[in-house]
Formats: C-alpha cells, structure tokens, sequence
C-alpha cells in the first residue's frame, strides 16, 4: 500500500506457531510483559498478533464478539499500547477461519469497524473455508480489496497483511489492495527442510518487494525447539536476507540466551531493516551452497554465504558477491567481528551461515 505504513518489514510476534487456537488474554499480555522484559520491544518487535482463535459469536446487531477467552478487547488493546506496542488480530473473508471460528463474511465493514474501535493495529487476512479457497482469482482480489477499502475507511492506520499461500499471484495485486505483506508460501513448520524450502525457494519475486509492500515467508519458528542452532541462524539470515516480516513464534517466556542472541542481534536486524528496502537473493549457487546479496541504503552490501549441505563447507566470498571490485571492509553479523579486509575463505557448517556486511572499494 502507498499509506505510508509498513515503510520497513513488520516485525513482532504472533500467537500461531506455538500456541495455535489455544490462545487467550492473559497469555497475549504476558507475551507482551516479555518482548519488553527480553529487550525485543526495544529491537525492533512491536506488533503482538493474536491469529486464529479469538472468535466468538455475532451479537443481534451483526457486531463479532471475542470468545469467553478475550473477555475485553478494549481493554487489551490499551494493555499492549500502555507496553509502546501494537495489537494484530486475525480474520477471514469467508463465513469462517481456517480454524473454523467466524470469518468477516456479509460484515466486512462492520468488522474492519469493530477491530479499528477496539484499537487494533494490524490484520491478518486469510483465506479460508470451503468455496473461498476455490474461488477465482477476480474474486479473491476483490474480496481482499474490500477489507482494505474497509480498513482504509475506518480512519484507523492498520498494517494489512494478505493470507493465501502465494497463490492467485497475489504479489502482482497486494498493494493495489491495500496490502502491506501478503504470504508466498503455505505454513512454515519447526523443522529444518520446510523452512529451508520456504527460504531458499519460495520467498517470492524479490522485484515486488520494497517500502509499503512485502513478500511474507511466513512467521519465525526460532525458538520452538525444532532445529539445531545453525539452522535457526540459516532462518533468520535467510528472513533477514529477504527483506521479509520479522514475526516471532514461539512463548517468549521461554527464550533461552541462544534464541536471544539470535532474534535481538542488532545488525542482522538493521539488514531486515534497513531504509533501502531492497529483497536479496542468490547471486551465486554451487553445489550445496549459495551466496545471496543485498544492497543496503548506506551503499554497503549484506553477503550471506549459506551451506545446505550435510557437512561443512569451505565457501569464498568474493568481491564480485558484493558487486564491487574490491572489499574495503568486512563485517561478521553473527560473530559481532570486524574481519579483514579483501576476500576471504570461510568455514561454514552444514545447513548453517555466515553472513557480513561489506564495503565495496
Ligand atoms: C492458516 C495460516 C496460518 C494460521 C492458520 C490459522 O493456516 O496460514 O498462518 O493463521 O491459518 O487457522
């Protein structure tokens, strides 16, 4: 969208992968009393996204009232906004969610009405139940129009973010809708070769993305315990490559120092970040490994050199990585170093990375 909203990837946290539609308000607040106490509010993770499972019944008066779980919407609106941080909740266009609760169909409207009253700072749109899945492409693009048209309408600013799996080309119409991220990809999974596949394959036209408008990979599983810790690495260098929305999800109750270092590391975050808004991708693929680049607004480069492979590998980067012709200054990301200067062999792990910034010259 050209709102002025989503101008960097949203970055957050959101109920989905670890708790499903087993959520409620006392665990949404502690959510939030976390990503402050863990210092994540502070690195950048705002949005505190209640997915799937809030629903309850429609009133007499067509208005859709939370289930006995949310018992005041209000109220936890201005608990998250009292921590500096914003509240997402979930909807579909059809007569029901994925997970079978109530869906803004016949009251899109009234919904985007409802949300924006209660002080919801982002939407999740996803497009759910039976015939909705199946519809046309020209269906599908006008229904998700409406809700932006709604939400627009609602005088509330509200990050849009499309659900429907990369299908009906939605890159191509995302922002015209109003969309400030739109999914390329069915459900990510805490394992290793469904994030990989997602990452490496499957994270959308870099040439669509930019400020205002994104390419959704999915939310972040670092945390849930799934993967081994280069694997989590190779997630969040790959979101962080790609430019894609940072959201959170696992109890952040429960962040171990590893996981930490991780999510709150401040210079793989300027990368997801940064001002340029530019969507890195592979530049150079051999075997196993692939070296993505990133141009960044500062004129320097994020080189991320990844091993897929099973065992460790020795991997160059090379100034022509960075499109330059020479290296005048070599960062590690992960390690918090300053390297030397000029191309360099490393020592990647399987599935695991290195990623730099570089200053050509
Ligand atoms: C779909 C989405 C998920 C989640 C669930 C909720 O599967 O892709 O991210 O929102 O629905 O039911």
């Amino acid at each position: 969208a050209t709102d002025g909203l989503a101008a960097k990837p949203p970055m957050g946290w959101s109920s989905w992968n670890k708790f499903g539609a087993e959520i409620d308000d006392k665990t949404v607040r502690a959510m939030a009393d976390a990503i402050v106490a863990f210092g994540l509010r502070d690195a950048g993770y705002v949005y505190v996204n209640i997915d799937d499972g809030w629903q309850g019944e429609r009133g007499a008066d067509g208005v859709l009232r939370p289930n006995a779980k949310f018992p005041d919407m209000k109220a936890l609106a201005d608990y998250v906004h009292s921590k500096g941080l914003k509240l997402g909740i979930y909807s579909s266009p059809g007569p029901k969610t994925c997970a079978g609760y109530a869906g803004s169909y016949g009251h899109v409207a009234q919904d985007a009405k409802t949300f924006a009253e209660w002080g919801v700072d982002y939407l999740k749109y996803d497009l759910c139940s039976g015939e909705w899945f199946y519809a046309d492409a020209d269906t599908v693009q006008r229904t998700y129009y409406e809700m932006g048209a709604a939400l627009r309408a609602t005088g509330r600013p509200i990050v849009y973010s499309l659900c429907q799996y990369g299908r009906f080309d939605v890159g191509a119409w995302g922002r015209q809708v109003g969309g400030h991220l739109w999914r390329t990809t069915g459900d990510i999974t805490d394992d290793y070769p469904t994030m990989a596949r997602i990452g490496f394959d499957k994270n959308g036209k870099a040439e669509l993305a930019g400020p205002g408008g994104w390419n959704d990979p999915d939310m972040l599983e670092v945390g849930n315990g799934g993967m081994t810790k280069d694997e989590y690495l190779t997630h969040m260098s790959l979101w962080a490559m790609s430019a894609a929305p940072l959201m959170m999800g696992h109890d952040l109750r429960d962040t171990g120092v590893e996981v930490l270092k991780i999510l709150e590391n401040r210079e793989v975050i300027a990368v997801d970040q940064d001002a340029r808004g530019v969507q890195g991708k592979a530049v150079r693929k051999d075997g196993a490994t692939e070296v993505w680049n990133k141009p960044l607004a500062d004129g320097s480069v994020a080189v991320a050199l990844f091993n897929r492979g099973d065992k460790a590998a020795r991997m160059e980067l090379k100034a022509a990585d960075a499109g330059a012709s020479g290296l005048a200054g070599v960062r590690d990301l992960w390690r918090g170093v300053d390297l030397p200067a000029g191309e360099q062999a490393f020592d990647v792990p399987a599935r695991g990375v290195v990623m730099v910034r570089v200053k050509g010259g």
